[in-house]
């Protein structure tokens, strides 16, 4: 209980280098195990499973390297119930400020019968044998009865007595399978603790996969029946479906705590810069509609929602993505957007319109919009070049060419109008990729040190003809700035937001100077 706030705290146990890194191509190198280890720490997770030591020396030389590094953390050393994985744990976490062992064995009847081949009195036998083997060199150890969810209560109740009796102190219900619902798997927990003899002297923790998508309300159950660790990975990923989501677990918290009455250590902020980097050195792309960290979770596009966002964003906001470390661009231009939010987007320009200019850039926004799935940023400030005849943006594309080869460098060449001067400049680089050498040409046109950050591609349709939509995140030194851009050639629509990011990084930097023909300044 934390006495400042009367809130029950509830440790955060990520799983996501080992149950995570189960995920079909997802496996992770050890460099790639620390980098993501340290961000967990910056996060706040208060437990940190690395690996499972047995598996491979490159996993072993992590779960290692993460023990020795990581302070103010406990890491969880993973073993099935069999004496060499116990004892590579054992020395993998030997380092380890804080630690815990973890171990594993199947109690269901599916499981046992088919998969161990063993008798339900050999499970028993062989999970109390290795707890008290493992209680010689570690005194937190954490057991679970896989597949405990589509066990018989009275076995699970028998096996989870007989390691508590050796002295594990920790009991995982894990729903191996996501098969539980919320109120089975809450009254699971209450009903060990108050059936199992010794059931009141250890500490629960909530396993739970997402095969029904439950794993998040099951593991809210799991809080809400007394447990103190909830097992989560970042973005959920993990076998199949995957695992409970740290973000949505920490910010469901977050966000009812006052009904929950719990919290945990998680610092919001850090949360976007963790599903990034997971995403990414996972190679697994984040779906539109994921809670807390897809794109479109803070991104509204219908007129009534908008225009109630511009008036008080607590009308169709519950979270905000700032304080989760997430750029805000809550306006999505689309069909739906009305005058209100396009008159908005363009003031973030530092435009203002007269009624008969708002008029005209309409027209044409909602012909565009109706034409494509959205308006990028890039065709909007077109569009208001051409209804208006403002210059808003620097700099823009006038044409790129890449030369690409399978053994050689990519050679980039662009075009590069510049509104300021009028003039054109031709820029040529080299590059790993193709994109690397566009950005690298664009890059000698900005008058900023600007670095490439992220950046999302998708097709707006399907089939050969299908519009390229890019989204660049272009960083100038702690500042991020998106932008987006169409074009049916991919590299044609990054080098447009990439551009289109640098201008907005140049309009946060000084204002733009246009020229003389245009009506009015957009600085
Ligand atoms: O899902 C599961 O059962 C597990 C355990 C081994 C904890 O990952
Ligand atoms: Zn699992």
């Amino acid at each position: 209980m934390n006495p400042t706030t009367s809130k029950r705290r509830i440790r955060i146990f990520d799983t996501t280098l080992r149950d995570g890194e189960q995920a079909p191509g997802g496996s992770l190198t050890p460099e790639e195990k620390i980098r993501i280890a340290r961000q967990l720490v910056k996060l706040g997770v208060d437990v940190i499973e690395p690996g499972f030591p047995i598996s491979s020396p490159g996993d072993f030389a992590a779960v290692q390297a993460i023990s020795r590094e990581l302070q103010g953390v406990e890491i969880c050393g993973f073993a099935r119930a069999v004496k060499g994985d116990i004892d590579a744990a054992v020395r993998a976490t030997a380092d380890a400020p804080l630690r815990r062992l973890h171990l594993f064995l199947s109690s269901s009847d599916i499981h046992i019968d088919f998969q161990l081949r063993k008798s339900r009195q050999q499970v028993v036998e062989l999970a109390r044998s290795m707890v008290a083997y493992a209680k010689q060199f570690v005194d937190r150890i954490e057991y679970s009865p896989m597949d405990a969810t589509r066990t018989g209560e009275e076995f699970l109740f028998e096996i989870v007595e007989a390691v508590i009796a050796e002295g594990a102190t920790i009991i995982n219900i894990p729903d191996t399978v996501g098969y539980a619902l919320p109120e089975e798997y809450g009254r699971l927990f209450r009903r060990v603790r108050e059936n199992v003899r010794g059931g009141d002297t250890v500490e629960y923790s909530a396993h739970c996969h997402n095969d029904l998508g439950l794993a998040v309300a099951n593991s809210l159950a799991a809080v809400q029946a007394g447990v103190t660790y909830v097992e989560v990975t970042v973005n959920g990923v993990g076998e199949r479906a995957g695992n409970t989501s740290l973000e949505e677990l920490a910010m469901a918290i977050e966000t009812r705590k006052e009904t929950l009455g719990v919290e945990t250590g998680i610092r919001p902020e850090e949360i976007y810069a963790a599903s990034k980097l997971v995403s990414r050195t996972m190679h697994m792309p984040i779906a539109f509609n994921k809670p807390v960290v897809g794109r479109n979770a803070f991104q509204h596009e219908a007129g009534i929602h908008q225009d109630g966002l511009l008036k008080n964003r607590s009308t169709y906001e519950i979270m905000d993505p700032e304080r989760l470390g997430i750029p805000r661009s809550m306006i999505i231009l689309g069909k739906h957007s009305g005058r209100h939010a396009l008159r908005h987007r363009v003031g973030q320009y530092g435009v203002t319109l007269a009624d008969d200019e708002l008029e005209r850039l309409y027209a044409r926004f909602k012909e565009t919009a109706d034409a494509q799935k959205t308006v990028s940023d890039d065709e909007l400030i077109r569009l208001i070049g051409e209804t208006t005849a403002r210059v808003i943006d620097r700099f823009a594309v006038r044409d790129i060419q890449v030369v690409s080869s399978s053994d050689r460098a990519r050679v980039a060449s662009i075009v590069i109008t510049d509104h300021e001067t009028g003039e054109e400049q031709v820029y040529s680089a080299t590059g790993a990729g193709p994109i690397e050498a566009l950005t690298a040409c664009i890059k000698q046109a900005i008058p900023l040190e600007v670095e490439f950050e992220d950046m999302e591609l998708h097709s707006l349709s399907s089939g050969e003809q299908a519009a390229g939509e890019a989204e660049v995140t272009v960083r100038v030194g702690e500042a991020l700035y998106k932008s987006s851009a169409l074009d049916q050639d991919v590299l044609m629509a990054t080098a447009k937001a990439f551009l289109s990011a640098c201008n907005q990084a140049l309009r946060a930097h000084a204002p733009v100077r246009v020229p003389s023909t245009s009506a009015a300044s957009a600085g």
